[in-house]
């Protein structure tokens, strides 16, 4: 049958949740009321470091309304320790808290204001010790030890390689070498050698965390969460309460924004021990505050070493990376040695050394942050193409164009080939922000481009129904956070079944009833859940055609599905007639399943990625050289998206992308003095606001129809984020002749070099 247009796919269709979260009808897991349900509230430790000589909670615990008062020692009916990467993070302090924030003790009780009261009554013995704050301190010969203890490995295959040096606050090193980077740096024309420091920042989810938890004799353990992976809750509570697989239920509602900070376990150990104890459901929600105390991005100190040709050739690039992971791991070593596989960016570059520590510090635990790692790193080698350019007299557009890596080249052995094109992508970026090459008219633009790697290996499954009515259920597990994925999911079951929009659900997560997806992270629901979802519809359109076939006597290949109905010339039924057909009544349903999982493969870090996450940013700055404010006036973004399956959430999300980019761009940072976070508030710490963004803000999608996912479809909504720190801060360079190596780009810090320019 010939090609019929596409119906759903590739239409810029309003997101379906929409209209429930405008109207604030949207119910999110602290809306969530259960019958009996007790409140949680943590007590939490002042100090940076700290050891615990005693918690006593028997005041607490007999306070009236009080129903479970916890503190680390009471944990010896479980495995009170959890963590992903390794099994480091008490669910309450044991011996030593290593962040101040860290819980000690907590309490459930009938309403929050007597756990709150109850909270007063319990006696901690602490014995201060000296904290390490910075990489710096942590990494100092001596250095007082965040971890003394021998590591547990967490659940993850890939990272049973990991690495901590004994004896020292590292707590994992990644190092990826190819060619001989020493001798090639010897031989280049230019050599440049800078370090690049990026900040400690919150997500600031505007939906802190939040769990409810339930026991029953029954059903095993429920859990409500707020959380980007209910699969990878379901295994850390498994293994916590020596609990099968199948008797931990995670289900998740709408999530106020995730952005990684709900990547992984993170209140559900602690609300689901104390629902345990206290014999009834258990609420425990975070405030924003708490938020800051419970994860934030991996700040980090880049020394990079590059070396051109006169020519223009990138020759080596030789990177040694120290991330901040915090008092604990988290994912953390995963974030290190992902981001630095990819340390040389979309660039073709031979010879290479790439090293990188995840450091212990007694502060927050670092983690997953949009990007994963990335922005840390694209931030010294964008800004350093530019001083390239520079030196050797190039247009910087001009010198990354001739160092790309090409469509379908290696990008390590083994690994996926590039499956994007640069050029089309930094070629959009300047002609839509007015790159002429002609000097003067330049001034105060700049750009920057990215590669980032997906998970891998990853798996997706998923379920589609077809009903006696033709309605269809999708059942998946990607979770919803605002970036659209039910309504994408929507589209990709409407598309291959060919019925409208209205007739598709797309069930929310819930472990109990929807199949295994690994984790709504790395921009890869699209892609790899899509995929799932259309490989299930594909199966459920194949069944409608072989019962169709066989009914009408006619071959396979003779039919088609059209709006709803099965068609050949001549004859037209409907998918109801059809299910009446297969099942001789009204009832039955067909059922599809979708199952994606690539495996593991030769390439360095044991899977290939699914697709490349290739964008380029282009901003155009002012400066007020009075105050050193810097005011993003203009800025471009653009993604090879593969195909654009609903180009309007796309846009949103890297719209979004660009803006929170502009966060540790402009102004995000979080900070410590004395061992304290000085500004860990939502009043304090300021993200951007809408009068922050560009007043000319753009984003614009190659489609090349060259991804992996379903229709062409690659991962998007990571990649807008990760070059605008660096296209900024190029900018500001060709516009006032300053370069700036701290993020972020405060008023104080432009000043203060736009000062020291006007000295030399
Ligand atoms: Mo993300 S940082 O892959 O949720």
């Amino acid at each position: 049958m010939s090609q019929q247009p596409f119906r759903a796919v590739g239409r810029p269709i309003p997101r379906i949740d929409g209209l429930e979260k405008v109207t604030g009808r949207a119910r999110y897991v602290t809306d969530l009321v259960i019958p009996g349900m007790a409140h949680a509230k943590v007590l939490r430790s002042p100090y940076a470091h700290s050891r615990v000589r005693k918690v006593d909670v028997t005041r607490a615990r007999a306070h009236p309304g009080v129903l479970a008062a916890l503190c680390g020692a009471d944990l010896t009916w479980c495995e009170p320790y959890y963590g992903p990467a390794y099994r480091d993070r008490p669910v309450l302090a044991i011996d030593v808290a290593r962040y101040e924030g860290e819980p000690v003790a907590a309490v459930a009780a009938v309403d929050e204001a007597t756990a709150d009261e109850a909270l007063d009554l319990i006696e901690v013995d602490y014995d201060p010790l000296p904290p390490v704050m910075t990489l710096e301190e942590a990494l100092s010969p001596g250095a007082p030890r965040v971890h003394t203890g021998k590591p547990q490995a967490g659940h993850f295959a890939d990272l049973a390689s990991l690495r901590p040096v004994p004896g020292t606050n590292v707590c994992h090193q990644f190092h990826f070498a190819r060619g001989d980077s020493g001798r090639a740096l010897a031989s280049a024309d230019l050599v440049l050698d800078e370090t690049y420091r990026f900040p400690p920042v919150q997500h600031v989810a505007l939906e802190a965390h939040a769990a409810v938890a339930v026991w029953s004799e029954t059903d095993g353990l429920t859990v409500w969460a707020s959380t980007q992976n209910p699969y990878s809750v379901r295994v850390e509570l498994a293994k916590m309460f020596g609990v099968p697989l199948a008797r931990i239920r995670v289900v998740v509602p709408h999530l106020g924004g995730g952005f990684g900070s709900k990547t992984y376990a993170k209140l559900e150990p602690l609300a689901a021990a104390l629902a345990r104890v206290a014999g009834r459901p258990v609420r425990l929600a975070a405030s924003v505050a708490e938020a800051f105390q419970t994860v934030r991005r991996c700040c980090a100190r880049v020394h990079v070493r590059v070396g051109f040709r006169r020519d223009g050739g990138l020759v080596a690039v030789e990177c040694g990376a120290d991330y901040d992971v915090g008092a604990y791991a988290d994912i953390g070593p995963r974030v290190v040695q992902k981001a630095t596989y990819t340390a040389t960016g979309p660039y073709r570059v031979p010879d290479v050394t790439l090293d990188a520590r995840a450091v212990y510090t007694n502060t927050t635990p670092g983690g997953a942050f949009r990007g994963f790692g990335v922005p840390q790193l694209a931030w010294a080698l964008e800004s350093l193409f530019d001083v390239a350019a520079e030196r050797l007299g190039r247009d910087p557009v001009e010198l990354r164009r001739q160092n790309f890596l090409a469509h379908g080249e290696e990008f390590a052995p083994g690994d996926t080939p590039i499956d994007g094109k640069l050029e089309e992508s930094l070629g959009r970026a300047a002609e839509t922000i007015g790159w002429t090459q002609t000097g003067a008219a330049d001034r105060g633009r700049g750009v920057a481009a990215m590669l980032k790697a997906s998970v891998a290996p990853s798996v997706s499954e998923a379920i589609v129904r077809l009903h006696t009515d033709g309605s269809v259920t999708v059942l998946a597990s990607a979770v919803e956070m605002g970036q659209g994925t039910r309504t994408v999911l929507a589209q990709i079951a409407a598309e291959v079944l060919s019925v409208p929009m209205a007739r598709v659900i797309v069930v929310q997560p819930d472990t109990a009833v929807t199949p295994y997806d690994q984790t709504t992270s790395s921009s890869r629901s699209t892609a790899m859940t899509g995929r799932a979802v259309q490989v299930a519809a594909e199966d459920v359109r194949e069944q409608l055609l072989h019962v169709t076939a066989a009914e009408l006597g006619v071959a396979v290949t003779d039919l088609a599905l059209d709006d709803g109905s099965v068609v050949t010339p001549g004859r037209r039924l409907t998918y109801a007639e059809v299910l009446m057909l297969r099942f001789g009544m009204s009832g039955g349903e067909i059922i599809g399943r979708g199952v994606v999982a690539p495996g593991r493969t030769a390439a360095p870090l044991g899977g290939s990625t699914p697709f490349w996450e290739v964008a380029v940013g282009a901003a155009e700055v002012s400066v007020d050289e009075e105050t050193g404010a810097l005011r993003v006036e203009r800025y471009v973004s653009v993604a090879d998206v593969g195909r654009a399956i609903n180009p309007l959430l796309l846009e949103g999300q890297d719209e979004g992308g660009v803006v929170q980019g502009l966060g540790h761009t402009l102004f995000e940072e979080m900070l410590y003095q004395d061992g304290h976070l000085l500004n860990g508030t939502l009043l304090a710490y300021r993200v951007p606001r809408a009068d922050d963004a560009p007043p000319a803000l753009e984003c614009r999608f190659v489609e090349n129809a060259d991804g992996s996912g379903p229709f062409g479809a690659k991962g998007a909504g990571e990649g807008s984020l990760i070059p605008v720190s660096p296209a900024v801060a190029n900018a500001l360079a060709r516009l006032t002749g300053v370069r700036l190596r701290d993020l972020p780009l405060t008023p104080e810090r432009v000043w203060r070099a736009l000062r020291a320019r006007g000295r030399r």
